[in-house]
């Protein structure tokens, strides 16, 4: 016998209130042996039951995603120009290379660049590449607080390194970092961005950052102790600080350390709240005689580290040579172990909290 489309679905369709009927007799079984009678079944009545709950999901904790943080205002096509107003040597007699602290003037931009803490801006030197066509942008991490070293809003400041190397006999010098190594106040350079969201500051006033630089590393962990300890940018930015704050700072030779006297200065007026722990490689040895690094010091420190790393509030930032992370990474992993924490699967939800920046270069 034929059936028809519609008898098929006309039966079936019949079928449905049965179905539902028997899914239900089969549900309130398999409720009955799972979980025993309820009290009221016990009664000869059954109570009704609590609806399923499904199960929570996971916990998820998400990076905050700054919706405020300015990014781009200068894109490289459109670059603005900055005027140099300041740039001096942060080197101390006997040092290694050339480091230069460089500011220039924002206040004639339209939009006017902006940026905070932790962010980065691009530089565009002044010449052609040797294809005759103009340089390509690099990134050096601002050094500043959004208010500037001079706390009228309306200047930018860089701690540049000159890079240089030796090929075939001959010393090499970076494009652009000797550009502005060079630079003088009244000259004009092309600047974009800013760019980054990775080394942010937390809002808590009361959380714990650790901070690992080596060499100009050091930019954006200056911003943050400025924006922590300077006193004209605590009446500023009404910030109070009242977390700790410890930095390690890799550098080859006293000489070389960038900025000291002013973190010196921040340890001595507020001892509670900031450590500095150096790291000179070519004047000290670690514990194997080799030379001391920031990895050698997180081994040393490794329990209180790990103690303040326990604590929901503390940030950790690394900033400066790429080279360093393995380095650091492993001195993590044994100071983990020592607690009986396994650094790998720890690491990677620091990260996810949004408590683990980097920025190697
Ligand atoms: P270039 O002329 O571009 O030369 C670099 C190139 O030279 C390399 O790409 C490599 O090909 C070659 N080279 C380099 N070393 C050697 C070697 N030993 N042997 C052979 N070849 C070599 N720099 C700072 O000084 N301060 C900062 O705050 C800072 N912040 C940064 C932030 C970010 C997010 C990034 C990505 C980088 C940052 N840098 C910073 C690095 C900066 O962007 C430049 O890379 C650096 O100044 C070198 O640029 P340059 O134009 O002088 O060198
Ligand atoms: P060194 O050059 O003595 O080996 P700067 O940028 O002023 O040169 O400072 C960078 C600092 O970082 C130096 O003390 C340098 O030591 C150190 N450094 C070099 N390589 C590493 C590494 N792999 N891990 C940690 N620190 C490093």
């Amino acid at each position: 016998m034929a059936y028809s489309e519609a008898t098929v679905l006309a039966g079936g369709l019949v079928h449905i209130p049965i179905l539902i009927g028997l899914v239900g007799f089969f549900k309130k079984f398999h409720r009955t042996i799972t979980r025993g009678p309820g009290k009221a079944g016990l009664a000869g009545k059954e109570s009704p039951q609590p609806p399923e709950q499904p199960s929570p999901p996971p916990k998820v904790v998400k990076k905050p995603a700054h919706p405020n943080v300015p990014v781009n205002t200068y894109k490289p096509k459109a670059p603005f120009e900055g005027t140099v107003t300041e740039n001096y040597s942060l080197l101390k007699d006997g040092a290694i290379g050339r480091v230069n602290h460089i500011t220039f003037d924002l206040s004639t931009g339209d939009p006017q660049l902006r940026y905070v803490e932790g962010q980065s801006i691009g530089i565009i030197p002044a010449g052609q590449d040797a294809k005759g066509k103009p340089h390509k942008i690099r990134l050096y991490s601002i050094a500043s607080t959004k208010y500037g070293d001079d706390f009228n809003e309306n200047t930018v400041s860089l701690c540049v390194r000159q890079l240089q190397y030796e090929k075939d006999g001959e010393i090499i010098d970076g494009v652009c970092s000797t550009f502005l190594c060079d630079i003088k106040p009244g000259d004009k350079v092309k600047i974009t961005g800013p760019v980054g969201k990775e080394m942010l500051l937390p809002d808590d006033e009361d959380a714990n950052v650790i901070m690992l630089a080596t060499g100009t590393g050091i930019a954006p962990m200056r911003a943050y102790l400025r924006k922590m300890f300077e006193p004209k940018e605590r009446e500023k930015n009404n910030w109070n600080f009242k977390g700790n704050a410890w930095l390690f700072m890799g550098a080859p030779k006293t000489a070389n350390l960038l900025y000291d006297a002013d973190f010196e200065h921040y340890k001595s007026k507020f001892p509670e709240n900031f450590r500095y722990t150096k790291a000179i490689s070519r004047e000290q040895q670690n514990t194997k005689g080799g030379r001391m690094y920031i990895q050698d010091r997180v081994l040393e420190y490794a329990d209180e580290i790990f103690t303040l790393i326990e604590n929901p509030k503390t940030h950790i930032y690394l900033c400066g040579l790429k080279g360093m992370e393995p380095g650091i990474d492993e001195a993590m992993s044994s100071a983990a172990a020592s607690k009986g924490i396994v650094w790998s699967e720890l690491r990677p939800q620091l990260k996810k909290a949004g408590r683990w920046h980097v920025e190697t270069y």
